[in-house]
């Protein structure tokens, strides 16, 4: 008998590490990481093997659909946006051709346990692009359906990927005799920039935020890459988490959409940093504009419309922007630097 496992790619990255750390509290003792680099002390000790390698080596793929049953996928590897810029084909290849992989993984195990294998596949405010700054402020809650042109290699990536993850679901290989339809059920939330306590993100660009409240704690200077005003949506990690967890756990019949947008708070950049000066005031951080990434910002919304993921999977974030710092980031960050 193969045993039975949960997969995590991208294991090592910030979403892998706040993944590995609830599905661990929750009594999952068959999870199994891969990514590219040695993963760290507090993902092995919650983990049953940690593979290193690459998702676009269809070799290791192969290894792992013969030697385990895959009840669950969650695929967190990705080039973020900012560095999905400077290597675009690279991104493409990661991004895309990685996660085609993982759906072929997924398919081949649901044919071979004739079982439905779940599929969870974190999406972004990047497939979002708003044409102009007045339409961005005056658009209001986007909803899944709108303003779906992204200008970014990851936001093109990413929206993509949510078609291919329906495809899957419902449309596989439709000419042939043997009907695959409901194999991998594919569930998706389109994430606005995540803030950790314990991770800080590398080659996004809503990094910013976390960089901000980061730097602050360590006593160090920071120069913000975009201006006062720049507004976009974001969630603490454990409300990321959170969300994932209701998504998958929430009955197959109850979705009516793959993806689903989340929201929690939606500061502007001026605003996060008073929040940041209200705990630390000697706080030294500078807007010092860079004009290409504060182009990406400015064309992902301000807000987005999450009534879908409400009433279909009974969404409420716990953490506004008050409860993000008093609750969970100042705790968290004073007991990791002080
Ligand atoms: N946080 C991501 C980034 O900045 C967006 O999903 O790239």
């Amino acid at each position: 008998m193969r045993k039975s496992i949960v997969l995590i790619t991208g294991v090592n990255g910030e979403i892998g590490h706040g993944l590995v750390r609830s599905l661990h509290k929750k009594g999952h003792e068959n999870l199994i990481g891969i990514d590219l680099s040695t993963a760290d002390d507090f993902v092995k000790e919650r983990t049953l093997d940690c593979l290193i390698g690459d998702i676009l080596d269809r070799n290791l793929l192969e290894r792992i659909n013969a030697q385990y049953e895959v009840e669950s996928i969650y695929h967190m590897a990705a080039l973020l946006s900012t560095r999905a810029e400077f290597s675009p084909v690279v991104a493409h290849e990661v991004n895309v051709d990685g996660t085609l992989n993982m759906l072929h993984l997924a398919m081949e195990q649901a044919k071979s346990r004739g079982k439905a294998v779940k599929f969870f596949f974190p999406s972004s405010i990047a497939v979002y692009g708003l044409p102009s700054l007045g339409e961005k402020s005056s658009a209001g809650p986007v909803k899944e359906d709108d303003y779906r042109h992204p200008q970014t290699m990851y936001g093109c990536n990413k929206l993509y990927c949510e078609s291919l993850g329906d495809y899957y679901s419902h449309y596989f290989k439709r000419l042939s005799a043997n009907d695959s339809k409901g194999l991998v059920d594919f569930r998706s939330i389109r994430f606005p920039g995540i803030i950790s306590a314990h991770t800080l993100p590398a080659g996004g660009t809503s990094d910013y935020a976390p960089e901000m409240i980061h730097a602050a704690a360590k006593g160090e200077h920071y120069d913000c890459f975009v201006s006062s005003d720049a507004r976009i949506p974001f969630m603490t990690m454990p409300d990321a988490i959170y969300a994932i967890e209701l998504i998958m756990a929430a009955p197959q019949q109850n979705l009516s959409q793959i993806v689903y947008n989340v929201k929690a708070f939606n500061p502007s950049a001026g605003e996060f940093l008073s929040k940041v000066k209200d705990y630390y005031p000697k706080t030294d951080i500078d807007f010092i504009v860079n004009d290409s990434r504060q182009s990406i910002i400015d064309s992902w919304p301000e807000d987005v419309d999450d009534a879908k993921a409400r009433s279909d999977w009974g969404w409420q974030a716990t953490h506004d922007l008050d409860k993000a710092f008093s609750d969970y980031l100042i705790p968290e960050i004073r007991s990791r630097y002080e």
